[in-house]
């Protein structure tokens, strides 16, 4: 059996030795202090992740110039008043038996707050990809201040007693914005072509070395690929690498993509398989011989040590996979890879979060992620009895949470198996971890205590013979049936009856709705091979947002298959063989042939034993769905929290 035998085993950088080669990459918390100290939830978070045990840990982007700083809540390093909270990070991992890299970090053109005020710089008057405002072009002394900058920062991380830093150079941050044409228009000594342009990280690598010494290892975040049209590729990477390492880099980060590049491909969606990156860690070690860090949707313990068995990288990195379930590693040393949550690559609770959200970090499926000051470790007070009604993932994660906590707890599922519409949306394409995830919370519930009693409807009368001492409401939602003639024809069903098998797909379709159902449904039916799809919807747009990776590859890859979408169109009426739609006010228009009609016109919150709880004076939570049907994310964090306060 493949006991992780190469993946656990140590590495050395310069003096440096690392106990193994799983690394945790560096992923912005926005848990800071608003001065960019370093916060006591910051220390929670760091603290619990990794106790993963990776042998590497990377700190989030830390800026090392006030003008390059992302957000207010980046952590920052441009100062020596920022030691000491930096320093309680190192100490921690250091306990862990862990070495620590920090992340050096200038936001260049990509911060909204600096652009806001006209204060972000760059290499020259680009506007930025994200927020379409146009930094200020660096002048000579600009460029030498963030050069010092970039060194001070470094000198002060080796006070902090981090083992090793390491510079930002992807992601279209400023050091990558100096090596893209796109963003790099310089006609002096630091733009032109390519080694020109990578000739300002040269002097950042340079500068940096000078600062920590020869014994001190330096790592370099690259996109090894810029991932855009037009964009510098791997192997224009490989003609300055060398040049990298010889201005003083010792470790090799092989990202890739940039903040334009397509679907948020950094962290990718659960359409890109695992290592699905891993030829790029490769191509560079081709041409250099410091260790290379492969990253990019690694959730699998042995997958990552067949790659460094292989020699295709020498470390890889565990991004996501630390934020859904930080004990993966421990679970595959023990041999229990079957209790691990495997990141769905979702994006809802990490990345989108911060990006659209301006929260800090969370993870859709671990509640615990983000909040690990507020978690509840001590078991209650008082164990109670609480009954949960309904076992889709707000239920279930209310019952492992509150069974984790000792209390009695049974789950009531109506259904044939506990999962609610996730059991749904893991066959539709990409998703099937959907459901694996579903399978790893139903069996921590049970092993936390919890009883699971499925094909169970509860009612009043059970409650009150039951006597719970609390319920947590966890009924879900029940989609809409919509009111239009014709409605009742048998080629008229719900997305979810042709999901679930009950209903076959045929012939011309067309659907209603281009919500998310509607539109994994269309996916659905796609990959059966149904060639003509239109979806219809009331409103100028879909609500699936193409910012979302998932979603933005959703609509991608919909429109290639000519799947035809009708905005600002409602059904009139519903024929044996045809719809009429109304367009516009005065615009009516017949679609046909209609061979079936499905169903996905939103869902509405399954809450009819409230008001009995209400006037029956017993406690209970209404979580998810049930308050109000939204995403995965809320529906867990409010099964959490109903736990966490019994
Ligand atoms: C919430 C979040 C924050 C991130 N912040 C950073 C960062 O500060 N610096 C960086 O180089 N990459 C950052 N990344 C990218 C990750 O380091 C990693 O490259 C990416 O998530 C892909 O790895 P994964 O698929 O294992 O998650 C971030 C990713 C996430 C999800």
């Amino acid at each position: 059996m493949n006991k992780l035998e190469h993946l656990l085993q140590p590495i050395r950088v310069r003096q440096l030795e690392i106990p193994n080669r799983v690394v945790m990459p560096p992923m912005g918390s926005n848990l800071g202090n608003t001065d960019g100290t370093v916060s006591e939830a910051n220390l929670a978070y760091f603290k619990r992740r990794i106790q993963s045990g990776a042998g590497f840990i990377i700190t989030e982007i830390t800026s090392v110039h006030p003008n390059g700083i992302a957000s207010p809540r980046t952590l920052c390093v441009y100062d020596d008043r920022f030691i000491p909270g930096l320093a309680k990070m190192a100490d921690i991992v250091h306990r862990q038996g862990a070495k620590i890299a920090m992340q050096l970090h200038h936001v260049g053109r990509e911060g909204y707050y600096l652009l806001k005020e006209g204060k972000a710089l760059a290499p020259s008057a680009i506007a930025s990809y994200i927020y379409r405002i146009k930094p200020q072009e660096m002048n000579i002394e600009d460029i030498k201040e963030t050069i010092t900058a970039f060194g001070q920062a470094a000198r002060r991380a080796r006070e902090a007693g981090f083992d090793a830093v390491e510079l930002h150079a992807a992601h279209g941050y400023l050091l990558m914005q100096f090596l893209s044409h796109h963003c790099n228009q310089r006609t002096d000594q630091y733009g032109g072509n390519f080694a020109g342009r990578a000739r300002f990280v040269v002097e950042c690598l340079q500068e940096v070395r000078k600062q920590v010494g020869e014994d001190f290892p330096v790592s370099i975040r690259i996109s090894a690929e810029e991932i855009i049209k037009d964009g510098y590729t791997v192997e224009d990477m490989q003609s300055i690498m060398p040049i990298l390492v010889e201005a003083g880099a010792d470790i090799i980060h092989a990202s890739f993509g940039t903040h334009g590049s397509p679907g948020g491909i950094t962290s990718a969606p659960v359409e890109y398989e695992p290592g699905f990156k891993v030829e790029l860690a490769r191509k560079v070690k081709e041409v250099v011989k410091v260790p290379v860090i492969a990253v990019g949707r690694f959730t699998d313990p042995f997958m990552a040590d067949e790659i460094v068995t292989r020699g295709d990288a020498d470390m890889i990195a565990f991004g996501r996979q630390h934020l859904a379930d930080p004990d993966f590693l421990i679970n595959a040393r023990l041999g229990r890879v079957q209790e691990t949550f495997p990141c769905l690559a979702c994006n809802q609770g990490c990345i989108e979060r911060l990006l659209f959200e301006q929260g800090s970090i969370r993870c859709a499926i671990n509640p615990e992620t983000g909040q690990e000051l507020e978690y509840p470790v001590q078991a209650a007070k008082k164990s109670k009895k609480v009954w949960v009604i309904g076992g889709g993932p707000g239920g279930l994660t209310a019952a492992s949470e509150a069974a984790r906590l000792g209390h009695q707890v049974t789950l009531f599922e109506a259904g044939k198996e506990a999962g609610g519409q996730v059991l749904l949306a893991a066959r539709v394409p990409y998703k099937k971890v959907y459901g694996r995830w579903i399978e790893v919370l139903n069996a921590r519930a049970i092993k936390h205590g919890a009883e699971i009693i499925t094909n169970q409807e509860v009612n009043e009368e059970m409650i009150n013979k039951g006597q719970p001492d609390e319920v947590i409401l966890a009924s879900g939602a029940g989609p809409v049936w919509p009111d239009i003639p014709g409605v009742d024809l048998p080629h008229v069903c719900y997305a979810q009856e042709l999901l679930n098998g009950a209903v076959a797909p045929r012939g011309a379709v067309v659907i209603l709705g281009s919500g998310l159902v509607g539109m994994e449904t269309a996916d659905y039916l796609r990959e059966k091979g149904i060639k003509n799809i239109n979806i219809i919807e009331t409103e100028a747009r879909s609500p699936v947002s193409t910012l979302t990776s998932h979603g933005y590859m959703l609509h991608k890859r919909l429109r290639t298959a000519g799947v035809k979408f009708l905005f600002n169109s409602r059904v009139t009426e519903i024929g044996e063989e045809s719809i009429l739609l109304q367009r516009e006010p005065d615009k009516q228009q017949e679609l046909k042939p209609v061979h079936q009609v499905i169903v996905a016109t939103g869902s509405t919150g399954r809450n009819r034993l409230e008001d009995f709880l209400k006037q029956g004076g017993i406690p209970y939570h209404l979580i998810g769905d049930a308050r109000k049907p939204r995403r995965i994310i809320e529906a867990v964090e409010e099964g959490a929290q109903a736990a966490w306060q019994l």
